[in-house]
């Protein structure tokens, strides 16, 4: 897969995909990340890439223009053009799964008051992270490629991902290592057990419980 990011800060990047598994998977082929600073694109000669919005208020709007073509630039007939913002919708893991299976990822970071509305029109999908509001979708992009990569084939072991959080609207079960005994909080005991069965069981009836706990909504669904 390939991911281009749009983005007026490209230095914000600088480590997130030099680390861990993202590194491997871009060192291993499974993905390759560009990251575009569209200010380059612009025709101003002041290099201006956003202006005040039509019909007052405060801030910045980003312009048509630089985004535009760069967009046009870099599009193919496989592309997916995302546009991030708090306006979107919100992203959830089963968006991550279906955007694992695309060939090339165009994201366009926001910043500033926001995008001109018209962008809107080169945009395939519009995402938001949550219902909160950060300085830009620089974050955000981070976020989607970092939830998006582990779910490309080969990148992580299939079965790590069969037993995420939220892939059957249930969270994750809780999970203990060595020792069996710290500060007194002991290891529940059916994890010693050697009875699969049970172990099932217990994991599955934990999952609810802190879905029940922590998510009462995702049971609803
Ligand atoms: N830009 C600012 N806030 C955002 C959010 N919550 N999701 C996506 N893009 C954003």
């Amino acid at each position: 897969m390939k991911i281009d990011i749009l983005t007026l800060f490209p230095d914000m990047f600088n480590g997130v995909f030099s680390e861990s598994i993202i590194k491997r998977a871009i060192d291993d082929k499974k993905v390759e990340i560009n990251i575009i600073n569209f200010r380059d694109y612009t025709l101003d000669s002041h290099n201006k890439v956003d202006d005040t919005p039509y019909g007052g208020g405060c801030g910045m709007v980003l312009s048509c223009q630089p985004i535009f073509d760069c967009v046009k630039s870099i599009r193919t007939s496989e592309s997916k053009v995302i546009m991030l913002t708090p306006s979107g919708k919100v992203y959830k893991q089963r968006m991550a799964y279906d955007l694992s299976k695309e060939k090339h990822l165009i994201i366009l970071c926001g910043h500033y008051e926001g995008f001109d509305e018209r962008i809107k029109s080169i945009c395939d999908m519009e995402l938001s992270i949550g219902d909160y509001v950060l300085t830009g979708g620089e974050i955000p992009a981070m976020i989607l490629i970092d939830s998006i990569t582990r779910l490309i084939p080969g990148v992580i072991e299939e079965e790590s991902h069969l037993i995420d959080s939220f892939n059957d609207n249930l969270l994750d079960y809780p999970v203990y290592t060595k020792p069996q005994v710290y500060e007194g909080m002991e290891v529940p005991s059916v994890l010693l057990s050697g009875d699969h069965k049970k172990i099932d069981e217990y994991r599955e009836s934990e999952r609810i419980r802190i879905t029940r706990e922590n998510r009462p909504d995702l049971l609803e669904k």
